[in-house]
């Protein structure tokens, strides 16, 4: 797994800052007063703090980002960076000034100081999320680069460093779910990925795999029809975490296409190759797991992700092929390329038979038309549950990341009605992404609430975004984490 960059958090200490090696980052409110410790590291590089503080471009920075002040003069530092912050900044603020500090410093790493902050974990926190290097096939090997050493000046090391470790949970769980999307789907095939998700047996989670017989017994033919043409077995993992007491579980569902040619439905050729991070919902799954089990959560949480490859073969799935799924609704395939609901389906249906959750959420990289309509800046949230929707929405602003609610309703399950079986896989161009939802909703328990996040537009985005570099975000670890913290655990 890509390791997190190791922070440690020491006394302030100005003097010693003169030998810090790399950089060297420093908070100013946007009012520019300098703190008394910041004032003395100003007389080490000869005032040049202060004049970059009463400067024109340090007026126009955005709170959370900064100006890098190169070669100072007093100093061995390479660079210094002047990032604009309030004293008590908002959380996103905070972790934003992170994340441009991680951006922005030397390799050889930084020492962070930030004496008269509130919450610099925060800070810190924001400058993990972003020091992530997806590097492992690259030739210069992980040894050759040294790791970057951040080192964060503080009031208080001991309280600092304490409510950082929930945080660095986190941080783990956001990387796994990002090594997962990333890798090629040569390396992570179905059983590659279920043997990273048993070797969490080691953190506590409880981890079993579902092998093609057990699911044929199940009577999962929806599931094990999209992967009938590929070389690579189909499985479901199931992980189960139980920090609560012995109320029921609340549900998480993955789709885990580890490859979606599109089937017989083939996909065009250009752009296929992103079709590797179409595991991003089982990614994300995995990743809450793991950051549960890291912290030790006081919740009782399933995970449940379904791993298979969606190929063209001799023995694949055709249109027109119909098929019964666990819960005894069949259904006409279309087009085997709207494959995640048929994979979801038979997976969510098992998950609320077994656990009788008290509450269900899946995540899937489920339709291209997500991506029409809410571009790659929200997910599309869709509900049978008011209030589940709301918590859900509630989470994800405050940790930044984004979330548009999207419409359900009887009217659209017309478009997939099939004349020969209880429904179809595809309901046409018109409102694709609600129709997979109606799809979805069919495959959930009249009592249970239930939101389907369709993550399409933001498990992979075409540039980077506040907290992560190009490539895998691990969109959803943190809101999910998070509203388990809230709604779900005991104090
Ligand atoms: N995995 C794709 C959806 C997708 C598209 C994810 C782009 C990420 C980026 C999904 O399985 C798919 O192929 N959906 C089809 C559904 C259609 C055939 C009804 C789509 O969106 O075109
Ligand atoms: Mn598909
Ligand atoms: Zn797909």
């Amino acid at each position: 797994m890509t390791e997190p960059v190791q922070i440690s958090f020491e006394a302030v200490d100005i003097p010693a800052l003169a030998e810090a090696a790399g950089s060297i980052a420093v908070f100013v409110p946007a009012e520019g007063n300098l703190a008394q410790p910041l004032r003395r590291l100003d007389r080490m590089v000869k005032g040049v703090l202060k004049r970059a503080i009463e400067s024109k471009s340090f007026e126009k920075l955005d709170e959370g980002t900064g100006m890098v002040l190169a070669m100072p003069s007093g100093i061995e530092a390479e660079k210094l960076l002047v990032v604009k912050l309030a004293r008590s900044p908002g959380l996103l603020p905070a972790r934003k000034a992170g994340s441009w500090v991680a951006r922005n410093m030397a390799e050889a790493g930084v020492t962070v100081v930030a004496p008269n902050i509130r919450n610099p974990q925060e800070i810190a926190y924001g400058l993990a999320l972003r020091a992530y290097d997806f590097r492992v096939y690259k030739k210069a090997a992980e040894e050759e680069t040294p790791r970057p050493k951040v080192v964060f000046q503080v009031a208080d090391a001991e309280a600092t460093a304490a409510a950082s470790t929930p945080y660095m949970a986190l941080v783990e769980g956001v990387f796994f779910t990002r090594d997962l999307v990333n890798e090629p789907s040569n390396v992570l095939t179905t059983t590659e990925f279920a043997a990273r998700l048993a070797a969490m047996q080691e953190l506590g989670l409880e981890v079993e795999i579902l092998e093609e017989e057990e699911l044929e017994k199940l009577g999962m033919r929806m599931l094990l029809g999209v992967g009938q043409g590929s070389a690579s077995p189909t499985k479901v993992v199931v992980m189960k975490w139980m920090g609560g007491g012995d109320e029921p579980p609340f549900a998480l569902v993955g789709k885990g296409v580890v490859f979606d040619t599109g089937g017989i439905s083939l996909k065009p050729a250009s752009g296929m190759e992103d079709m590797t991070m179409d595991m991003g919902g089982a990614g994300v799954v995995s990743g809450v797991m793991r950051a549960l089990a890291l912290r030790r959560a006081k919740a009782n949480v399933v995970g449940l992700v379904g791993l298979v490859e969606n190929m063209p073969d001799g023995l694949a799935q055709r249109p027109g092929d119909i098929v019964k799924s666990m819960k005894g609704d069949t259904v006409e395939i279309i087009n085997t390329d709207a494959e995640g609901r048929l994979v979801l389906g038979d997976v969510m249906w098992y998950a609320q038979e077994r656990f009788k959750p008290s509450g269900m959420i899946n995540l899937a990289t489920l339709t291209g038309a997500i991506i029409v309509g809410l571009g790659h800046e929200n997910a599309g949230v869709f509900s049978n549950d008011e209030t589940l929707a709301a918590a859900f929405i509630t989470a994800a602003r405050r940790e930044g990341e984004g979330a548009w609610r999207m419409p359900m309703g009887p009217a659209y399950d017309k478009l997939i009605k099939s004349r020969l079986a209880d429904m179809k896989n595809t309901g046409g161009r018109a409102g694709g992404s609600i129709t997979a939802a109606q799809f979805l909703g069919r495959f959930v328990k009249d009592d249970v609430p239930w939101c389907h996040l369709d993550i399409a537009g933001v498990t992979v985005p075409p540039s980077e975004t506040d907290f992560a570099p190009k490539g895998a975000t691990g969109w959803g670890v943190r809101a999910l984490d998070r509203l388990i913290r809230e709604k779900y655990e005991a104090e």
